[in-house]
């Protein structure tokens, strides 16, 4: 397997490639590892490798020495334990292992040697700096990530991050494993059968802080695709303030019981394109959180996991603004939820421009979805302002249900306005249920199996703030 990684374009300020090679701490204890977790182990004699294609272009300046440390410092706050106590990480510079960053060369064997060099110390990171084009790779292997607590320290918010970038592209065959089992197991009610049988892999509990898998941060231009990210502890891939986003033939793989694995999740996001992508999952295959705009998806399977939502936004009447996402030729099998809009109470902002169109589901819990009601399970007080649900279209969506065809349950202060329903065509695999309506104001613009005559009419457009 080979995973490919290049970067390009144009950037304005100077750029600071760093691969965080958290990624690399399990490598770090590779006799061991391979010693108590040979089968898992499917590493190529080459070594611990991913393959890699580096290339920077554009930046000016080189190497932006305060940037970089100052991200370093924010990346390893707060973990007491780490190996080199309060010391920073050790960072590997491929440069000093002879990368030319011309363009041409082969930089292939330096980023080797920095990676071989980097994986002999735990808690180290392979710096790429900007300002250089580097090509690099195929090497092959997966990228596996470390099983063993005392690794991973206190916990890491992520295991793999990208950060600032502009023109960046992961491409490739290749397979992130973040082998998420012994997290998601890791729990108190699994007894201390379960603890007994692992215990003898495990050298303690894992940090309560679980990594998402792949993040980008603050990035422009960013394609994600080929690759397949498996059995992440949490998220498998994560957008966060990024603009320009693509990401297809993507796959992610993790069980449907496992905990808060969301497939991708995008958060303060703009210009996103997600499509041609199988995700299977334990948390919502695509989770589309505050400030994100313009962001269409289409063609995208999802199963097991809780289908595509929005939210849970204006958690701790917090202010979420989301607008023109479209949802489009996608199917989900056996997801808790189809298309679904979750908003706690409390909130304030809004959700508008949403398309939900050519949505077949097939065993699905409750194919359409709005909860202006959202709680995840903690005690959650009523509150008289909500974040406004505004243009909500659902046009083409059927197949079966095995809970609800439909349920919408908005706010009593700010009802939904603008729902529009066409060719809904939603069968019960077992008992039938009539669609729920509570505050719901739209149209139902064709008939509808089953029929929907609980949504309101008179209200439409009030002023949002966002
Ligand atoms: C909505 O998003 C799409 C991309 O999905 C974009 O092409 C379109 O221009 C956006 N519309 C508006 C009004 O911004
Ligand atoms: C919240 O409101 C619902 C319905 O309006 C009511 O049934 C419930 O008891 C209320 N909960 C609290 C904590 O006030």
């Amino acid at each position: 397997m080979s995973l490919d990684m290049k970067t390009g374009g144009f950037n304005k300020k100077s750029l600071t490639l760093m691969i965080l090679i958290a990624l690399c701490l399990w490598c770090s204890r590779f006799e061991t590892c391979q010693a108590r977790e040979g089968k898992y182990w499917t590493q190529s004699e080459a070594g611990p490798a991913t393959s890699a294609l580096v290339k920077k272009e554009n930046g000016y300046g080189g190497n932006d020495g305060r940037r970089l440390s100052k991200f370093m410092g924010d990346m390893w706050n707060g973990e007491a334990q780490a190996t080199q106590q309060y010391g920073k990480p050790s960072s590997f510079n491929v440069l000093d292992y002879g990368a030319k960053g011309d363009g041409h060369t082969d930089d292939t064997k330096a980023f080797e040697a920095a990676w071989t060099a980097a994986c002999k110390v735990a808690r180290s990171k392979i710096l790429v700096p900007a300002g250089s084009v580097f090509f690099v790779g195929p090497l092959d292997g997966t990228i596996l990530a470390p099983v063993s607590s005392k690794i991973w320290g206190s916990g890491l918010l992520q295991w793999i991050e990208f950060k600032e970038l502009n023109g960046f592209t992961i491409q490739g065959k290749g397979t992130i494993d973040g082998r998420g089992s012994v997290w998601w197991n890791d729990l108190p009610s699994y007894g201390s059968e379960w603890e007994s049988e692992v215990g003898n892999q495990l050298d303690g509990k894992m940090p309560s802080t679980k990594p998402t898998a792949l993040r980008f941060y603050g990035s422009t231009g960013v394609t994600v695709t080929g690759i397949t990210i498996q059995n992440s502890p949490q998220t498998h891939l994560k957008f966060d303030s990024c603009t320009g986003v693509q990401v297809s033939d993507f796959t992610t793989s993790s069980p449907g019981n496992s905990p808060n694995t969301d497939g991708i999740h995008l958060q303060n996001s703009q210009n996103v394109l997600i499509y041609s992508s199988d995700l299977a999952c334990g948390d919502d295959c695509i989770s589309i959180q505050t400030g994100c705009s313009n962001v269409f998806i289409h063609n995208v399977n999802c199963g097991p996991g809780h289908g595509i939502s929005i939210g849970g936004l204006g958690k701790d009447n917090t202010k979420a603004c989301v607008s023109n996402v479209t949802v489009r030729d996608v199917s989900m099998h056996n997801t808790l939820t189809g298309v679904r809009i979750k908003t706690w109470q409390g909130g304030s902002g809004s959700v508008q421009g949403i398309t939900f169109s050519n949505v077949q589901v097939s065993g699905v819990g409750t194919p359409i979805m709005i909860d202006q009601f959202y709680c995840d399970g903690s005690k959650c007080k009523n509150d008289s302002s909500a974040v406004a649900l505004t243009g909500i279209n659902y046009l083409g969506i059927k197949g079966t249900y095995t809970e609800k065809p439909i349920h919408f349950a908005c706010s009593d202060s700010m009802p939904c306005v603008g729902v529009s329903l066409s060719t809904i065509e939603l069968t019960a695999s077992e008992e039938d249920s009539p669609p729920l309506c509570w505050n719901a104001y739209g149209t139902v613009k064709t008939t509808t199996l089953p029929p929907v005559d609980c949504l309101r009419t008179g209200k439409s457009r009030y002023p949002t703030e966002c």
